[in-house]
């Protein structure tokens, strides 16, 4: 007995040996390369919901969980039409085929479809029938809190639909059709949401651009959306930093003009107050003085909403008509444009926000995310609006004017349920204990995580000084293309353990594979895969339907792959070690090295750059650079600056790089492929390089070490 108990060790112990050996000479072949988990983080202690929390919750237990979840796998026809029939349709879909799906190219291209055939539209879905079946139409949808604390404002959804139905007829007006792309370019107000769903209601596909991104990034995305109209507004303060939307919006307007892109109109909000602007504040007089104006393109919202009409009918769409595009960072340097359609994201956006944050009546919902990212698109908007919640739509940044904002606003709205990313926990938590606990937060319930793994030392912050002990903590792993959560305790059902995102959403089953694409087993460290299409999985990349299908499914055949790595604890949790690929995460933004290379590269004394993530105590990751310099040319402060601002121009101002080092060359194999490996080991001044048996001049590594940054 026990001599077998010795054998079953040892073969566990090869067997782990084994895959840790394939999975680190994985890069060579694949690409990828996995990030090992600390051991030392994995600690199985279990906090259990509060009675507080489980006793009315919609699922408050392990059993009902797995209950759930397992009709979910045996029949997910069932499960997610079951959930669907409770919104509107105006044609039902074909019963027999609730979904189909080619996740192993059996038929030809890949593809997945929910609900094919149905008749919906999803802005009728959070509005009118909100109203209409759920008596919606008196309860606030959002209380706006502007970045100036003096500035607030609340909207019931009854006069969300009216502005909505009239930038419906507005975008309708300027000849906006059914399928035409909308680019949307606006700081964290209302009229960002009514923006959005006006799109969802003729049909118009949205692609919000965050607005921190740069005017470059601006313009590719409209000329690869082909976004012929721009909605955008005259700046916001984040902080005490005024952005000028506007300018940067018309810089990307020219920028599509010398690419032969023209955009046809440009609506623009008026959103800085009076007392924020200099001089003249009334429309027709900042048109000519503060603004720079273009009449031939530029319009004032508050000038075309005046006479447009109050009443829209829907576009009845199909399923599996688009939503809304949104572009994120892959490991080239183009982002690509993730496609949502209207059916199956919005059933999933529904339903995880219902279940991952336990929505009650009378919860006050906060998701402290830029609509700009997907977190924004699907708990802000969709998610919330399809369950006729109270929302809290913040403009500002967590430290302004002081470190307690987010304490302060939790306090005065009573909020329920709080969702905001470990980065900016981090960033709080350096501040005194007494900034949160001097505020009354009772009224907190569940505090959910998002964007990056949480460290266990943030999250028990988060979990005893932010939640009192007795707040549930969803540490909710998903991605844009994911559409919602797909990795989350349940508020009122699961055991949690600090660090882990814990078990799979209904209709979720995530696998790990091995480099060579086998699934693994039991407890184990591996490629995050998802097998099964769920209703909120993208459905193409805008305009390249192969990229879609090599970007996510060729890598391990028959599969999704997330991009991400993961490890599977002894109870089955997943704890996810981040991302496998050339995608670095800082401060919770996602950003791909090769657009940051090939920014650098641009510069003219650059010949060749290398980005890698190291390691950072509250980003995540920061961002270190590689740059080998043409020859004569010298490598001094100057171009760093140059180098950093480049960036700046072509990403945004949230991807400026923390570090540019010099490299008078690169670690390559023989073949010429960068050995990112042994880059990311000399940011972190790690010695410890593995196998080097592939580097083609050893005599680089030195150099890089020498010439490295602290
Ligand atoms: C990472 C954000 C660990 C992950 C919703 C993923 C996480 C990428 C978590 C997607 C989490 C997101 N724990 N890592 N709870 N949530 N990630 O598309 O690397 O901006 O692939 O979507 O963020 O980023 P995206």
């Amino acid at each position: 007995m026990h001599k077998q108990g010795a054998i079953a060790r040892y073969r566990r112990k090869m067997a782990d040996k084994q895959r840790r050996r394939s999975s680190e000479s994985a890069e060579v072949e694949t690409g990828l390369s996995l990030h090992h988990i600390d051991k030392a983080h994995v600690n199985h202690t279990l906090f259990e919901p509060s009675k507080a929390v489980r006793v009315e919750s919609h699922v408050s237990s392990m059993e009902e969980y797995r209950r759930l979840y397992d009709q979910s796998i045996s029949d997910p026809a069932l499960f997610w039409s079951s959930i669907a029939k409770q919104f509107y349709w105006k044609e039902p879909w074909n019963d027999a085929t609730v979904h189909s799906y080619n996740f192993d190219r059996r038929n030809g291209k890949i593809f997945v479809e929910w609900f094919k055939g149905g008749k919906t539209n999803v802005c009728y879905n959070v509005l009118d029938h909100q109203i209409k079946a759920k008596g919606s139409g008196d309860r606030v949808a959002f209380y706006w809190v502007g970045n100036d604390p003096a500035h607030s404002r609340s909207i019931t959804y009854s006069e969300l639909l009216v502005d909505v139905c009239k930038f419906a007829n507005v975008l309708k007006a300027q000849g906006v059709k059914k399928g035409d792309r909308v680019a949307i370019y606006m700081p964290m107000v209302i009229e960002l949401v009514v923006a959005m769903l006006a799109c969802a209601r003729i049909g118009a596909v949205h692609s919000i651009v965050f607005g921190g991104f740069s005017a470059d990034s601006l313009a590719n995305r409209m000329i690869d959306a082909k976004s012929a109209v721009l909605v955008t507004a005259d700046g916001v303060y984040r902080g005490s930093k005024l952005i000028h939307l506007k300018e940067i919006a018309d810089q990307a307007v020219e920028k599509c003009k010398a690419k032969e892109f023209s955009v046809r109109r440009c609506i623009v909000l008026q959103s800085l107050k009076k007392e924020e602007v200099k001089g003249e504040a009334s429309p027709a007089k900042r048109r000519h003085i503060g603004l720079p104006w273009n009449d031939s393109i530029d319009v004032w919202w508050a000038d075309v909403m005046e006479t447009a009409s109050d009443e829209c009918e829907p576009e009845w769409l199909d399923a599996e008509d688009p939503l809304f595009m949104l572009y994120t960072s892959g490991s080239t340097g183009k982002p690509k444009g993730v496609l949502h359609t209207n059916g199956g994201y919005f059933v999933y956006a529904a339903t995880t926000f219902k279940y991952s944050f336990d929505h009650q009546p009378n919860d006050v919902f906060w998701c402290t995310a830029d609509i700009g990212w997907i977190t924004g698109h699907t708990y802000i908007t969709y998610g919330p609006m399809a369950n006729s919640a109270t929302s809290i739509l913040f403009e500002g940044v967590p430290t302004y004017p002081q470190c307690d904002r987010f304490w302060t606003i939790c306090e005065e709205y009573k909020v329920t349920k709080f969702y905001t990313a470990p980065t900016a926990i981090r960033t709080l938590m350096k501040f005194s204990d007494e900034s949160v606990t001097k505020h009354d937060l009772s009224s907190l319930k569940a505090i959910g995580t998002v964007g990056e793994p949480i460290n266990p030392e943030a999250w028990h912050w988060y979990y005893n000084v932010v939640g009192g002990k007795r707040c549930s903590v969803p540490d909710t792993y998903w991605q844009t293309e994911t559409g919602g959560h797909v990795i989350t305790p349940l508020p009122g059902a699961t055991p949690m353990k600090a660090g882990s995102a814990t078990l799979p959403f209904f209709g979720i089953q995530p696998v790990l594979v091995d480099k060579n694409g086998i699934e693994i087993e039991g407890e184990a460290e591996g490629y995050l895969c998802l097998k099964k299409p769920w209703p909120g999985i993208m459905r193409t990349v805008y305009g390249d339907h192969d990229r879609f299908e090599s970007t996510y499914f060729d890598l391990f055949k028959g599969y999704y792959f997330t991009g991400d790595g993961a490890f599977r604890d002894r109870d089955g949790y997943y704890w996810i070690t981040g991302r496998a690929d050339d995608v670095i995460n800082v401060s919770g933004h996602r950003i791909g090295t090769a657009e940051v290379e090939s920014a650098l590269v641009e510069h003219p004394s650059v010949v060749e750059a290398a980005v890698v993530g190291r390691p950072h105590e509250v980003k995540t990751e920061s961002m270190y650079c590689f740059v080998t310099l043409k020859q004569g040319a010298v490598f001094d402060e100057t171009v760093i600056k140059e180098l950093k601002l480049k960036v700046r121009e072509k990403i945004g101002p949230f991807a400026t790089p923390d570090v540019v080092q010099n490299a008078p060359a690169l670690p390559k194999t023989r073949s010429g492929k960068i050995m990112r490996r042994i880059l990311r080991k000399v940011a972190q001044n790690d010695r410890n390089m593995g196998d080097v048996s592939t580097l083609a001049d050893s005599s680089v590594v030195e150099e890089l070490f020498t010439n490295r940054i602290d």
